[in-house]
């Protein structure tokens, strides 16, 4: 069995992964500086180090003798990073050159691999539909420009240090756990709460703009697949479904599942925000022989129930 490090496990999807891998066998150390994870979403028997994942001290304390290192911690909001350019920055992009540098001596002086989190947002305005890993990449936030600088330094990992790397952009994962408190948290968790607590919803824009989403577990599914086959080279690739859904289907399917009905406020658009996004997944399906199994139903129901 394996001993990994995950970055953000206190987190919305790196606390799904730490009880995939704990149920699995394998050990677990956590870095977090629980700036939105949280100490409750921890498995116990995870070992939890609370620190800066732009602290080249703490990630190489963090990394040592590990198997592998699974890098997810970031700022996960869009709308953050336009609030918060260089902290987000630093976190974002800083974040992902020190856990790969951490990475190249972290087991016997010599590399271990990274599985990492990019994002669909490197794709920006880009006018292809569905995106594939090759259409034009033209971000639209601070963010997304980020999450692409972590890929290139991916390359530069693999090309100039040996550090095998394999990134996935992650259209719009939801499901249990993620915060629905914050509103930098995704769209799911917030409109689940809202129905729930009877409150009206905030519909920023018209409402028709188009997300893939992508349930929690089948991410878990293929980080941990992306682990165990690492990538000869910094490969990258979607993790979506191809499935499209607007904001306005969304809110008609979560209705019907609570049965309830809340107001819908419109509000701006946000400045940056993605008008179509969904993704091709042939080349993640081609590369590990499989696909995002848990259909919108089924993950919009498991995310109402908190199962
Ligand atoms: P999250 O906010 O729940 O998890 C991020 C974790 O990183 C949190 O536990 C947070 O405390 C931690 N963190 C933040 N800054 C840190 C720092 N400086 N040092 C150490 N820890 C820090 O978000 P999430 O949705 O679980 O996102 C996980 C990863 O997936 C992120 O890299 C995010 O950009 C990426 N991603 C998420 C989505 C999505 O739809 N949720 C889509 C694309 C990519
Ligand atoms: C999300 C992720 C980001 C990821 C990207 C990949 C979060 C917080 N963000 O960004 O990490 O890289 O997908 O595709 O998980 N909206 C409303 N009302 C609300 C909240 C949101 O109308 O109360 C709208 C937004 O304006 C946007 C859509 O819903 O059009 C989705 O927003 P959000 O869930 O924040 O996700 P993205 O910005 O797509």
């Amino acid at each position: 069995m394996a001993h990994y490090l995950v970055t953000g496990g206190c987190g919305f999807i790196g606390s799904h992964l730490t009880d995939r891998l704990l149920a699995d066998g394998h050990r677990v150390t956590i870095l977090d500086d629980l700036s939105t994870g949280r100490i409750a979403n921890r498995p116990k028997a995870a070992r939890l180090i609370v620190g800066d994942v732009a602290d080249p001290e703490a990630v190489q304390d963090a990394a040592r003798g590990v198997d592998g290192i699974f890098h997810l911690a970031a700022v996960a909001s869009v709308q953050k990073s336009k609030e918060q350019w260089t902290a987000t920055h630093r976190t974002n992009q800083t974040g992902a050159v020190v856990v790969f540098d951490a990475a190249r001596t972290a087991r016997d002086g010599g590399p271990v691999p990274v599985v990492y989190a990019s994002s669909a947002a490197v794709y920006g305005d880009s006018p292809s539909v569905p995106l594939g890993e090759d259409s034009e990449l033209r971000p639209l936030s601070a963010y997304g420009v980020d999450k692409l600088g972590c890929e290139m330094h991916a390359r530069v990992a693999w090309q100039i240090h040996g550090v095998r790397t394999t990134g996935f952009r992650f259209f719009n994962v939801y499901g249990p756990r993620q915060d629905p408190h914050s509103p930098y948290s995704g769209v799911i968790s917030i409109f689940a709460r809202r129905l729930l607590d009877g409150c009206p919803v905030d519909i920023h824009g018209d409402g028709e703009q188009v997300r893939d989403f992508v349930f929690v577990g089948d991410v878990v599914r293929f980080l941990t697949a992306a682990m165990e086959r690492p990538a000869p080279a910094a490969a990258v690739y979607n993790l979506c479904t191809g499935r499209p859904t607007s904001l306005l289907m969304l809110l008609d399917v979560l209705e019907e599942l609570s049965r309830r009905r809340v107001p819908r406020h419109h509000q701006p658009a946000r400045a940056g925000d993605i008008r179509v996004s969904i993704g091709d997944p042939a080349k993640a399906r081609a590369a590990f022989g499989m696909t995002c199994r848990v259909g919108l139903l089924d993950g919009l129901s498991a995310t109402l129930t908190g199962r």
